[in-house]
């Protein structure tokens, strides 16, 4: 997809569509709906299906206008943007995916959009509607046989202001929402078109199409690590597992600080010989999310340069049940030393997770991240909507929310009392790996804890919000990409 700007007063504007928000000016029961745009035929062509009250400018409603008089765009779309009040960026990279999903499925495959006269920066606005579009653009269908591939070929941002720091953000828009979308990708992919050696090519090949160090080991060097708790929960497959290790040292960054991110890539969860049941079990194809996260991440921090070091580690197995699988009882000793018994061979993302945070430590990593599809429960706690948040260190906290808010996600925190600690407590091994059905996505983030030891750490359990169980105006059905634009934000936060 081509996206550019435009500094052409809109009304002026050639185009198959031209796109432009409603927002409702007035308040709870007085609504007044009026086009967000300055240039003064356009809200003329809006008038009459504004008066007799067809348009309420209500969020996500659309109204397609055909020849509309006094503009040289062939059709008007009216894109609904709610409360003018609350309208923001977050609203407006949603409205972007949306107008892409309305006008792709109608065959048109370029349009323009007005930027909204209103508070938003033009900036800000504009690599908005930038991520908003490649949101909406992508699609899961990958393998029917007659995919209609109804992508939208250009996107022309109308808009007005300094060009320099326009097409800055545009630049930037596409670098995070292609980045999003290349998340997206690995974790659409089955089980079977996605093991851990398929998931290391795409990080190799990636990592050399942008410049990234990228070192993959596998079964000898995670024993010779003595990552225990990966290898019990590897030894059961048949795949051989991949440590992903993804490196992104600018020249002129300091040694410290130094970000390391860590994710779970679990290609797929049977649950091992605590099988899962079999109805909903082919979701777990997505297991691997936070470790896509991870990678989706590089791409753009190679592409955006900030002056920061970053690793990315990314653990990736199948955990499987056969005669070589561990088995409930087990004691596995951790890289750290840490010795866990197994409850739950079911509860294997923070046994991966528990070496990968210990193997950033070694690597000079100073602040850690993971993501994770690590909980049903914290689907029980946050539902589909938020994803839960964890952290050791407030400060920390502070920067990742920061980012988050800027980034426009989702996204919620969770505690971490010393009090939860007890749950996790074995009386044979140091702890166990599953706490139970209360507080169970607290007990697993307090597990995950013990091997990010004192190195200031974020938590990000993203099992409900990985995966669109429905498709929203702004966004397909299937793999969300999650985090990766919070992660983005958070990297760029510590450039120097
Ligand atoms: N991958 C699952 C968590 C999950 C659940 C992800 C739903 C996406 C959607 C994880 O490995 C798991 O099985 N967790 C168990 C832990 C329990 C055995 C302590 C769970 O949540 O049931
Ligand atoms: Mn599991
Ligand atoms: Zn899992």
């Amino acid at each position: 997809m081509n996206t550019n700007l435009s500094f052409t007063a809109p009304s002026q504007l050639e185009t198959d569509c031209l796109v432009t928000v409603v927002l409702d000016q007035g308040d709870k029961d007085k609504p007044a709906p009026a086009v967000a745009c300055a240039d003064a035929p356009v809200p003329e062509a809006a008038k009459d299906v504004i008066a007799n009250g067809e348009v309420t400018g209500k969020i996500f409603e659309t109204t397609l206008l055909h020849r509309p008089a006094g503009l040289k765009a062939k059709r008007l779309l009216l894109l609904g943007g709610g409360k003018a009040k609350s309208f923001t960026a977050a609203e407006l990279r949603m409205l972007a995916g949306a107008a892409v999903r309305t006008l792709k499925g109608k065959s048109i495959r370029s349009f323009a959009i007005a930027l909204p006269n209103n508070t938003i920066n033009a900036a800000e606005g504009v690599g908005a509607i930038v991520e908003g579009v490649f949101v909406g653009d992508f699609d899961p269908d990958y393998y029917k046989s007659d995919r209609k591939d109804q992508k939208i070929d250009s996107v022309t941002i109308v808009t007005h202001g300094d060009q320099t720091a326009l097409e800055r953000a545009l630049n930037t828009g596409r670098i995070v929402g292609e980045s999003q979308n290349f998340t997206r990708d690995l974790v659409n992919e089955p089980s079977n078109r996605m093991t851990p050696t398929m998931m290391a090519e795409r990080a190799k090949k990636m990592a050399v199409e942008v410049g990234l160090k990228c070192e993959v080991y596998g079964a000898d060097k995670i024993k010779e690590l003595k990552m225990g708790a990966f290898w019990g929960v590897a030894q059961g497959s048949d795949e051989p597992p991949a440590l992903i290790v993804l490196r992104y040292e600018p020249t002129g960054a300091a040694e410290k600080p130094h970000l390391g991110l860590v994710g779970k890539g679990i290609t797929f969860d049977t649950g091992g010989i605590s099988i899962k049941p079999a109805d909903g079990m082919e979701k777990m194809k997505y297991d691997m999310a936070g470790g896509a996260t991870m990678i989706g991440v590089m791409r753009a921090i190679a592409l955006l340069k900030p002056k920061v070091k970053v690793t990315a580690i990314v653990c990736a197995t199948e955990n499987m049940p056969s005669g070589k699988a561990q088995k409930p009882g087990d004691v596995q000793i951790a890289m750290s030393g840490k010795s866990i018994e197994i409850i739950n061979t079911d509860a294997e993302g923070r046994l991966v997770l528990a070496d990968g945070l210990c193997y950033a430590r070694q690597l000079g990593c100073t602040h850690i991240v993971d993501a994770a599809t690590l909980t049903g429960a914290v689907v029980v706690a946050l539902g589909y909507v938020n994803a839960g948040i964890f952290a050791s260190d407030d400060q920390m906290y502070d920067r990742f929310a920061q980012a988050n808010r800027q980034a426009g996600e989702k996204m919620w925190r969770l505690p971490l009392d010393d009090e939860y600690k007890e749950i996790i407590k074995s009386n044979i091994a140091d702890i166990v790996n599953s706490g139970g059905r209360w507080g169970g996505a607290i007990s697993a983030a307090m597990f995950l804890k013990e091997f990010a030891e004192d190195t200031p750490w974020i938590h990000l359990d993203i099992a409900g919000t990985a995966w669109m169980e429905d498709a929203k105006p702004w966004i397909a059905k299937g793999p969300s990409g999650i985090a990766v634009r919070s992660l983005i934000e958070f990297v760029k936060g510590w450039s120097a």
